[in-house]
């Protein structure tokens, strides 16, 4: 694993952007893994920056989003796929039938998600960026014994439940569960990861990755199996 210790928030978010607008250029048709929640959103918009000074072109990419709550409509704005929408997206020239979000309102996930991995392994992953929970988590594999391998729902934890409840008022109903590409859809399935964190709140979690130990009660610690990943933190996540 490489570290890059970054000064702020907003130097980890301008190395991201510039990891993907690389790749981008010298790959007009790569595939792109996203993640939501804080951590990339200065990295989505450093992204939109580009795009607006026609420095990058999204047209030829593909993307697959690592997770979404379910059950949960693709409309509802606390749903991930209104997320990357508001973030990205719509901000961007993708064209729509390039983008790849697990479908919260399916009826039936199971199969959703054997068909999901079986369409992140036909087109591999060029780059995949990852935020990284307090406890750990990657995606919504949290913390276990046992952690399932590929795309599945899975029930949140309480850290995660409660991590999440700032994006919800208290009378709506906080998700519980969601579905995750699982850490072996990650590892297996992409070419370079890029993880990125920040703040002391991620200070446990990152100091987890400096050893050569794996633990599934610290997900995140299963990606030092895989050769290129590459680790952006600010100083407070890196030192604490
Ligand atoms: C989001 C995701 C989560 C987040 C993690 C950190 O798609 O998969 O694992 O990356 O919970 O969230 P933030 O960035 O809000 O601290």
């Amino acid at each position: 694993m490489k570290f890059i210790v970054c000064e702020n928030y907003d130097e980890m978010s301008t190395k991201a952007a510039e990891m993907y607008k690389n790749l981008i250029n010298s790959k007009p048709d790569c595939v792109l893994g996203l993640a939501t929640g804080d951590t990339p959103k200065g990295t989505y918009k450093k992204l939109v920056e580009y795009y607006n000074a026609g420095e990058i072109d999204f047209s030829g990419i593909t993307t697959f989003n690592l997770d979404e709550y379910y059950p949960m409509k693709k409309d509802n704005p606390q749903s991930y796929n209104w997320f990357m929408n508001e973030n990205l997206f719509s901000l961007v020239n993708f064209k729509k039938e390039n983008i790849n979000i697990p479908d919260g309102s399916t009826d039936n996930p199971e199969e959703f998600c054997e068909n999901y991995d079986k369409k992140i392994e036909s087109y591999g992953i060029d780059l995949m960026l990852l935020g990284i929970g307090k406890n750990g988590h990657i995606g919504f594999n949290e913390p276990d014994d046992q952690l399932i391998t590929g795309t599945h729902v899975t029930q949140l934890t309480e850290s995660t439940i409660d991590a999440n409840s700032r994006f919800f008022s208290a009378d709506e109903q906080i998700p519980t569960s969601a579905i995750s590409m699982g850490m072996v859809s990650i590892i297996k399935n992409s070419r370079s990861i890029l993880l990125i964190a920040n703040g002391k709140g991620k200070h446990d979690a990152i100091e987890s990755l400096k050893d050569n130990k794996i633990n599934p009660q610290i997900p995140a610690t299963l990606l030092k199996v895989h050769p290129d990943v590459t680790i952006i933190c600010d100083k407070e996540a890196y030192f604490g």
